[in-house]
């Protein structure tokens, strides 16, 4: 019997009807659960990290897909940055760089914040101006926060920004613990960018950055020394590594060390620790005066080259000329409009490419009359 007609002899049996009913029905229940805007919704509230952006960049939108031209292979060996300069992956590394395949939704991209957002120019607020003037009245944090959120959009990770209450004695800029030690149960890496932390290079993914930083399976977190100076050095005379920009890698381990950040709040475990609750530099002097002599195999805690993930340019005789990850710590004005050229350098050079390509339809050459009718 062909295999058509065994089917269908099959489904005029009333019992295979019903087992290809119970299938069928199933099989609908599963795509509303899993595709259905009303789940977007509800988990909204109930289960934040949980609900995820769509992955597809192509159908994301528009800006996305225009990037696509310029998105760097997560295994390159090199690229050539807006500066001129060439990055090269560490010679150390095996010809097939570890993080060679898109992490996509292992990644998650998070904000955090007290502050109020919906304040104008703030980047949940709902209600503008204009549309024409909009771009101007969005405040320094917004533009960061929308560079954080392109750079998810264009490599397919996930996103999100976690909008916190100001508690009492505690300074704000703790919220962004206990929101990594939370996200990270759910993503293999975790991002945290602070509000003037600015991606200079979007098509550069986080996947060719773990491995120019040679980020490996034993690594907890990493993030980019302080420049040198005494108000940066923990008491043993270490400066601190800046917690402006920090990526963590889920493991067990990690998970212990996020616990131990988040109890310095209490000082169960470090119980001087509780001086930071309020004191500049609150978390950051947290995780450098305890956690990293805590967590002290090689890996656990990796420093990343001030020069490469902190400072800005502008800053460059600092040490830190934030030549991958930009930390605008002293010049948040500037946030703005390094955010909008971090746009436009990739979209200027491809609309002179296409007025070259209709050159010939677009020139109409002055030449002296006289030859012409000579
Ligand atoms: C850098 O990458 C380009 C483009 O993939 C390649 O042609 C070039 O050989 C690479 N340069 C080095 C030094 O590896
Ligand atoms: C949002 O911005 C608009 C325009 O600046 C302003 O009128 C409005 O009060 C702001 N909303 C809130 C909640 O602050
Ligand atoms: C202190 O904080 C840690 C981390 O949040 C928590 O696990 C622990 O239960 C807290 N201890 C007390 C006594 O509140």
């Amino acid at each position: 019997m062909a295999l058509i007609e065994r089917i269908f002899f099959l489904l005029t049996q009333r019992w295979a009807f019903c087992l290809a009913a119970i299938i069928y029905s199933l099989g609908l229940l599963y795509i509303a659960f899993h595709n259905g805007p009303s789940q977007v919704e509800s988990s909204r509230v109930l289960t934040p990290w949980t609900s995820h952006l769509p992955a597809n960049v192509a159908s994301v939108s528009s800006i996305a897909h225009f990037f696509e031209n310029f998105r760097l292979p997560v295994d390159a060996d090199n690229f050539t940055g807006f500066n001129g300069e060439n990055y090269l992956l560490p010679y150390y590394l095996p010809q097939k760089p570890p993080f060679n395949k898109p992490l996509s939704s292992q990644v998650l991209i998070l904000d955090a914040d007290t502050r109020p957002l919906d304040e104008p120019g703030g980047i949940l607020n709902e209600t503008w101006e204009s549309l024409t003037t909009r771009w101007e009245s969005m405040n320094w944090h917004t533009y960061g926060r929308l560079n954080h959120y392109l750079w998810a959009k264009i490599h397919g990770y996930d996103y999100k920004l976690v909008t916190a209450e100001d508690q009492p004695d505690i300074h704000g800029t703790w919220c962004k613990v206990p929101a990594m030690r939370q996200a990270i149960e759910h993503y293999k890496f975790v991002i945290f960018l602070d509000a003037d932390i600015v991606l200079p290079h979007l098509h550069v993914p986080l996947e060719w950055l773990l491995n120019y930083w040679n980020i490996n399976s034993e690594t907890l977190i990493a993030m980019a020394k302080d420049p040198t100076t005494d108000i940066n050095n923990d008491d043993r005379g270490q400066v601190f590594l800046n917690t402006g920009f920090v990526i963590a890698q889920q493991s067990s381990r990690t998970k212990e060390m996020f616990e131990a950040w988040d109890s310095c709040l209490n000082g169960t475990r470090y119980p001087e620790c509780t001086q930071w609750r309020d004191k500049w530099p609150h978390e950051q002097a947290a995780l450098g005066t305890y956690l990293r002599y805590d967590f002290d195999r090689p890996e656990d805690v990796k420093a990343l080259p001030c020069a490469e993930a902190n400072g800005s340019p502008e800053v460059a005789d600092t040490g830190c000329s934030g030549k991958l990850v930009r930390h605008y710590w002293n010049d948040k004005h500037l946030v703005p409009s390094k955010v909008q050229e971090g746009i436009l350098q990739y979209f200027m050079p491809r609309l002179h490419d296409q007025f070259l390509q209709e050159y010939e339809k677009v020139e109409v050459k002055w030449s002296d009359p006289s030859e012409e009718h000579g």
